[in-house]
């Protein structure tokens, strides 16, 4: 299939195009660089020695996305883009629900007008908010969102589920990622963030590098094995196979779905930090700070729907995830550098 990859130059997407290319679909590339570099599309090119079609667009502009459809006869979207911290979201809303919302409309008009019926969404476990029981199954209740970025998933979501309902031939996926990590086992493609990282991993291998002196650990009271805050970790290249996994089920005429992309095991902040002490050969200095507001104390994914029916199984463990990330970290010390 030709799958348009709306953001496929970020974390996630970069990661994605690889397993779609080397599954045998061509890939078309939008992305107006907001939060990424065009040197992870020229390395996903070399990792798999495939070309990429590459638009510089600002998906919330319709115009300006229209010929994107225009010029290319796409079979489905896989949909990445849209702005993803959670503090910004806070200070700054209207700039979250402007882009993310507006991206999704945007593609999905044009999916109407050219006739493409596949759409793969990137949303997220936040939006089952504070879990009421754990491991989370997709039937659990959401809409507890603590922050405006949590905010624009679940509204997306509804506006997804609305969409199919009036009309039946649209097939879309609704992934809810946990916590993705790790790089590339070429360390060719990782995570690059701007600035001080907010998530977790990002964070430790920043530290490991020298580029900050410890890692804060936020909050070690929590009611969890070792009282620090307990997540589900998925490598990026599992994460990235169980995109191809949902086009093969949107193929059948799947009509709305709606799976967590998790491993199903719930590690804590130390544990991570103990597999990036193994990983690095050296530990990572780390010192107890305060609760970051927001957060909860656990999250995981009960993972056997996916499982049952896409295949979907995690191979990766948390000493891959450390080993990958730090192998893309120690490679590529300022990520992807300064564009050329
Ligand atoms: P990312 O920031 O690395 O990638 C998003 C990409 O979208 C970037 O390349 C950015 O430039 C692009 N983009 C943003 N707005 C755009 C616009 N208006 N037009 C064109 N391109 C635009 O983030 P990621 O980690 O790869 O996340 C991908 C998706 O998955 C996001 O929607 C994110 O909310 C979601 N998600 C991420 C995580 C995570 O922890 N990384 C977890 C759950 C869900
Ligand atoms: C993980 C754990 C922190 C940083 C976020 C978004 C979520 C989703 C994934 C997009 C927590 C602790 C962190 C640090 C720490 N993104 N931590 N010191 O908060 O589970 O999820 O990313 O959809 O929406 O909220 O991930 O990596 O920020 O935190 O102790 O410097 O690490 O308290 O327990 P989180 P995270």
């Amino acid at each position: 299939m030709r799958i348009l990859v709306a953001g496929g130059a970020g974390y996630i997407g970069s990661h994605t195009c690889v397993e779609l290319l080397n599954a045998g679909h061509e890939v078309v590339c939008a992305d107006n660089l907001l939060n990424s570099k065009y040197e992870s599309i020229r390395r996903v090119e070399k990792i798999t020695g495939k070309t990429i079609k590459f638009y510089k667009v600002d998906l919330a502009d319709y115009e300006a996305t229209k010929v994107v459809f225009e010029e290319n006869k796409i079979d489905g979207v896989i949909h990445f883009a849209g702005l993803k911290c959670v503090p910004e979201s806070i200070q700054v809303p209207l700039k979250y629900y402007q882009n993310n919302l507006d991206t999704v409309f945007v593609v999905m008009q044009l999916m109407k007008e050219y006739n493409v019926k596949n759409f793969v969404f990137s949303s997220s476990a936040t939006v089952y908010g504070d879990p009421k029981v754990l491991p989370l199954t997709e039937d659990c209740e959401v809409g507890g969102t603590t922050n405006p970025y949590g905010t624009t998933k679940y509204f997306i979501e509804r506006i997804l589920m609305d969409m199919c309902k009036a009309d039946s031939s649209l097939n879309v996926a609704i992934l809810r990622y946990f916590n993705p990590v790790g790089a590339h086992p070429s360390g060719m493609i990782g995570e690059d963030p701007n600035g001080i990282p907010n998530n977790l991993v990002p964070y430790v291998t920043q530290v490991a590098i020298g580029k900050r002196p410890y890692l804060n650990v936020n909050g070690n009271d929590y009611d969890t094995p070792d009282g620090t805050g307990v997540r589900d970790y998925i490598h990026i290249v599992d994460l990235a196979i169980g995109h191809v996994l949902a086009l093969n089920k949107l193929a059948t005429g799947s009509g709305l779905v709606i799976y967590n992309l998790g491993t199903g095991n719930g590690y804590s902040v130390l544990d991570i930090v103990h597999a990036f002490d193994k990983a690095v050969g050296r530990p990572i200095p780390y010192k107890i700070a305060p609760r970051r507001p927001g957060d909860i104390a656990a999250c995981y994914a009960d993972p056997a729907k996916a499982r049952e029916e896409l295949g979907f199984v995690a191979k990766y463990g948390v000493d891959d995830m450390a080993r990958d990330a730090w192998n893309w970290q120690s490679k590529n010390p300022d990520g992807y550098g300064e564009e050329q």
